[in-house]
């Protein structure tokens, strides 16, 4: 019997192509986290790609700030690996912002000063910062004074001041009335729609946790379910809303939908 050639798999074609494929922006193999005896991340595989909006979902304690904070690198794997592709610059942005009794101005400069910029500079860029969010009336006032969602906007001019590649969104919404959620949403799509540190072809990446599946639909482009510090299910978001979904998952949307 002649030898048949050996078939060629879609995604496997000559190595001559692999120089076309694009890196991933954070590659994880078998990632774990622990906190002494919590296991809050077990055996994460991940790869996440530049322009991607990850929606981290799942009930409280599934692992989603870990996750988050593990590719900000704020926590140390215990187990696995973790690689970043290019030095992505990467900002957070929490649930509660942290806000210095201070002007509003002050708050965006002094992350800009910490990394080295000079303060006359640092204040010019807080500025168009500050404009970028709808807050350049109240640059003056001390932030504590200011709104909850006045607040997240400023931490939302803070982390666009940085000018990331990677933004990282810990349930932003989390603890703002229904105007101000929108006001953020809005401002997270705006985000999306700009360019990280490299140019204009390098569109900025977001994963963000949330509760709230509406503003999953309407934002991310894939979606992660976490249960007990595994991922259970990682779909496109029209898949993850309209196809089948294991059974774990299945169940945990049905009850948020409820
Ligand atoms: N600093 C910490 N010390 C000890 N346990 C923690 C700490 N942070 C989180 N955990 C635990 O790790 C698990 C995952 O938590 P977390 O990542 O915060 O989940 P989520 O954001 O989905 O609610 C939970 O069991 C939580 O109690
Ligand atoms: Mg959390």
């Amino acid at each position: 019997m002649s030898a048949l050639p050996s078939p060629v798999f879609p995604g496997e074609e000559s190595p001559g192509d692999v120089s076309t494929i694009e890196p991933p922006l954070f590659a994880l193999r078998e990632l774990s986290v622990r906190y002494g005896a919590v296991q809050a991340l077990a055996g994460v595989n991940l790869r996440v790609m530049p322009g991607e909006r990850v929606a981290l979902v799942g009930a409280n304690g599934s692992g989603k700030s870990t996750l988050l904070r593990a590719l900000h690198g704020l926590v140390r794997p215990s187990a696995g690996q973790l690689r970043r592709d290019g030095a992505p610059r990467v900002a957070m942005v929490f649930q509660r912002p942290f806000v210095l009794r201070t002007s509003a101005l002050n708050n965006v400069a002094l992350g800009l000063w910490l990394r080295r910029v000079r303060w006359q500079e640092a204040c010019a860029q807080a500025a168009v910062a500050l404009h970028r969010v709808g807050l350049q009336d109240i640059a003056r006032q001390n932030a504590r004074t200011l709104s909850g969602g006045q607040q997240q906007r400023l931490a939302f001019a803070r982390a666009w001041a940085l000018r990331p590649d990677v933004l990282l969104l810990d349930e932003p919404t989390a603890s703002l009335d229904p105007h101000a959620k929108r006001e953020i949403e809005s401002l997270m799509a705006d985000f999306a729609a700009s360019h990280g540190s490299a140019g204009p072809d390098q569109p900025v990446t977001m994963l963000f946790s949330s509760h709230n599946l509406g503003q999953v639909k309407r934002l991310a482009s894939r979606v992660l379910y976490l249960e007990h510090g595994r991922v259970l299910a990682d779909l496109p978001v029209h898949d993850f809303f309209n196809g089948p979904l294991p059974e774990a998952a299945r169940l945990f949307v049905k009850g948020e939908m409820a």
